[in-house]
């Protein structure tokens, strides 16, 4: 991950310069601050800095471990012409380039040099010191390193001006090495040698060499000559400040370009065209211009100080923005993986409740596969055992042989036998159920038939009737063979036939199966008791379906029994008497009790009926037509919306009267009411509650209320 971040914040390729210092003085220190300022206009620059100490062991040894280091480009000021120059050329034939600068090497192999012109520059100082003495006068030289070009050079240039003055004599070259320290501790000791010589000028190669002669002169205590120096560097110790202030005579500005050096090496190295021999400019200070150069050049230190800050705070800002990337792609990653971890668990989860959905699915369809093998297994074991259960109690079975009946034993305790056995597998709910196929299924799935609804006029009156809805043609016969000594049977195949005899023939009772096709026996139950015609219709459901969950899925529909096969036919008369027996009939619907008593009757069955709409409306239209002397049964069925037998059934069920006793009874409940709160006479009530004669008016009223009408006049 770092190394990504690493790669994105460095794409570009890096290019290593190695600086080769000869010595560390103050002219390299400011020399060395160019070229890092160069750099940072180049990203893309690493610099590596090594200074020998004026010791040309070590730089060689530097400049080859710079080599080893894999730098892309050598700049090197060789300490001396010749001792460096095997280093340097190894650099150059390793085809690293080579920048030689200020000082040169006797080795053809570098690719550029860039330096000042040191014979020049020792030339003009050679002609300014001339004039300064007027042409005459006695001069000390205190040279750099020997061996060093800059030395050679500006010797050769000083000497070629001098030669020019001979009132000029040069009383003195003494060897020096650049440093303050050697040039004191030579000159100190020339002094010491020649004492009573007279100088008039020191020319130190540089202004370090100058002033350690000035020092040396200084101690000795007598009128000082003047100095002359090279470096003219600005700062508090550069030479431009000595000038200024009056410790050297003259000085001159050796260049040091730093950052022109850099542009040259990043122009090698991209591979731009550049200047092999670059010469740098430079000027003499004296005092004539030593304080406006001073000024100018620590306002060029100023802004050298102030591009350093710039350059921390925008490397403060890199920082703090490559901090920040970090950061963010850290973030970044971070939110990815909690993304990830979300998604998977999310994933895991869903996974989890499908296998779940699955496994539920896959027990609903379990569930549902022994349901229904149950059904078919407990239809045909219903119809073997409860024949069985009848041929028992027939005398022809009870009177017979021992043989027989030891056979007849046999066959039925193994039914019974084989009954417990399926109950148990199947109840038990184990195993796999994918072993059987399709054709078993099929082989189980029997019976068919449709039926045809009989009439309700082939029908015994007194005798209440039970409808059987099964699709199973078998159970319907075995059925119908129970029930048919003390009911009337309607029979339909299936929910929706059920419906239909249900609506048109209102039973007194119904048994019917659950699993059927079209529509089912909950589903036929549900309708059954949500319909105005047939919802006071007890129904018994009677199914191989025995788990409590579908029990409670039946009482839900709104069955008033539930049954298991295989029943016992007892079992099933038992329940289906029961439920006649106890079914709420409203006999008072219009008794010779004021209708406001009947109401008080805290559990009374009227009570039960009061709120029944079909009941409400019933007595609304025969009290709105109470006068109508004509007004039948088949009027009020009309009325209601409903067929004659429709009418009778419904209205039988519910009041255990029929409609004409009820139309009755209500005409005679009216009459009752008149003849006790008014003075009409007999005749005006019997007509105005609706009976076409007033004899026939007071026969029914006596066979009601037990006295004629005129017995029942206020008193
Ligand atoms: C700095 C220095 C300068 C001098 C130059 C000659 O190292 O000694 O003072 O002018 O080198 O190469």
């Amino acid at each position: 991950m770092l190394s990504i971040l690493a790669s994105c914040s460095h794409n570009e390729k890096k290019y290593k310069i190695g600086v080769s210092q000869c010595s560390e003085d103050i002219w390299r220190n400011k020399q060395n601050s160019e070229l890092m300022i160069g750099a940072y206009f180049h990203d893309n620059v690493d610099l590596c800095f090594v200074a020998a100490y004026d010791s040309d062991e070590r730089q060689i040894q530097q400049i080859d471990s710079l080599i080893d280091q894999g730098i892309d480009l050598l700049i090197v000021a060789p300490n001396q012409v010749s001792t460096i120059s095997s280093a340097i050329d190894r650099a150059y034939d390793k085809g690293i380039p080579v920048i030689v600068f200020e000082r040169k090497t006797s080795s053809k192999k570098y690719t550029a040099y860039m330096g000042a012109d040191n014979y020049e520059m020792g030339r003009l100082m050679g002609e300014y010191i001339a004039s300064r003495l007027n042409g005459r006068g006695k001069i000390m030289e205190v040279m750099g390193l020997k061996g060093s070009s800059p030395a050679i050079e500006r010797h050769d240039g000083f000497v070629s001006a001098i030669a020019q003055h001979p009132g000029i004599e040069v009383v003195s070259t003494l060897q020096g090495d650049w440093t303050e320290p050697t040039a004191y501790s030579i000159v100190k000791q020339w002094l010491d040698a020649n004492d009573g010589a007279d100088v008039d000028l020191v020319f130190g190669m540089n202004d370090r060499s100058a002033m350690g002669a000035r020092k040396a002169f200084s101690e000795k205590g007598k009128a000082l000559p003047l100095f002359c120096g090279i470096d003219g560097l600005p700062g508090e110790d550069g030479g431009i400040r000595l000038v200024r202030d009056s410790l050297l005579e003259a000085s001159y500005i050796y260049p040091t370009h730093g950052d022109q050096l850099l542009q040259l090496a990043v122009d090698i190295l991209e591979g731009k065209p550049y200047k092999k021999e670059t010469k740098l400019m430079s000027a003499l200070v004296t005092h004539d211009n030593a304080r406006v150069l001073m000024l100018e050049s620590d306002e060029v230190i100023r802004q050298s100080q102030n591009i350093e800050r710039l350059h921390e705070k925008a490397s403060g800002y890199m920082r703090e923005l490559s901090d920040q990337r970090t950061i963010s792609w850290l973030a970044m990653v971070v939110i990815a993986l909690l993304l990830t971890s979300l998604l998977a668990i999310y994933m895991y989860f869903l996974q989890r409740a499908r296998l779940h959905d699955e496994r539920r699915q896959m027990e609903r369809e379990q569930l549902d596969f022994y349901t229904q093998v149950s059904h078919e297994l407990r239809t045909p074991l219903t119809l073997i055992e409860g024949p069985l259960e009848q041929l028992a109690a027939t005398p022809e079975i009870q009177n017979a042989s021992d043989e027989t009946n030891g056979i007849f034993a046999i066959v039925r305790r193994n039914t019974r036998h084989l009954t417990k056995l399926i109950s148990k597998l199947l109840d038990a709910q184990v195993g796999a159920t994918s072993a059987t196929d399709g054709d078993e299924i099929d082989a189980l799935t029997v019976n068919r038939p449709v039926d045809t609804v009989p009439s309700i006029d082939d029908l015994d009156e007194n005798a209440s009737t039970v409808l059987i809805v099964d699709d199973n043609a078998d159970i319907r016969a075995y059925l119908t063979s129970i029930l048919k000594g003390k009911y009337k049977v309607l029979e339909a195949c299936d929910g929706q036939h059920g419906e239909i005899v249900a609506q048109e023939q209102v039973p007194d009772i119904i048994v019917s199966d659950v699993m059927m096709p079209n529509t089912n026996g909950l589903e036929f139950c549900q309708r059954v008791k949500t319909n105005i015609i047939t919802c006071h219709i007890p129904v018994i459901l009677l199914t191989a379906r025995a788990l409590n969950k579908h029990q409670i899925e039946g009482y839900e529909s709104g069955a008033d029994a539930y049954i298991t096969k295989p029943f016992s036919s007892d079992l099933l008369l038992a329940r289906i008497a029961n439920l006649l027996q106890s079914r709420h009939q409203l006999k008072d619907l219009w008794s010779t009790k004021p209708a406001a008593e009947v109401a008080k009757e805290p559990s009374s069955a009227a009570t039960d009926y009061v709120a029944d709409p079909f009941i409400e409306r019933f007595k609304t239209i025969v009290e709105s037509q109470m006068g109508n002397s004509e007004l039948s049964v088949e009027d009020l069925s009309r009325e209601m919306g409903l067929s004659r037998v429709q009418m009778y059934r419904k209205v039988k069920a519910i009041t255990g009267s029929t409609p004409v006793d009820l139309l009755r009874k209500a005409r005679l409940q009216a009459a009752h009411q008149l003849l006790t709160s008014t003075d009409m006479t007999v005749s005006e009530i019997a007509y105005k509650v609706g009976f076409a004669s007033p004899s026939y008016f007071t026969k029914c009223y006596k066979d009601e209320y037990g006295k004629v009408p005129g017995e029942s006049r206020k008193k």
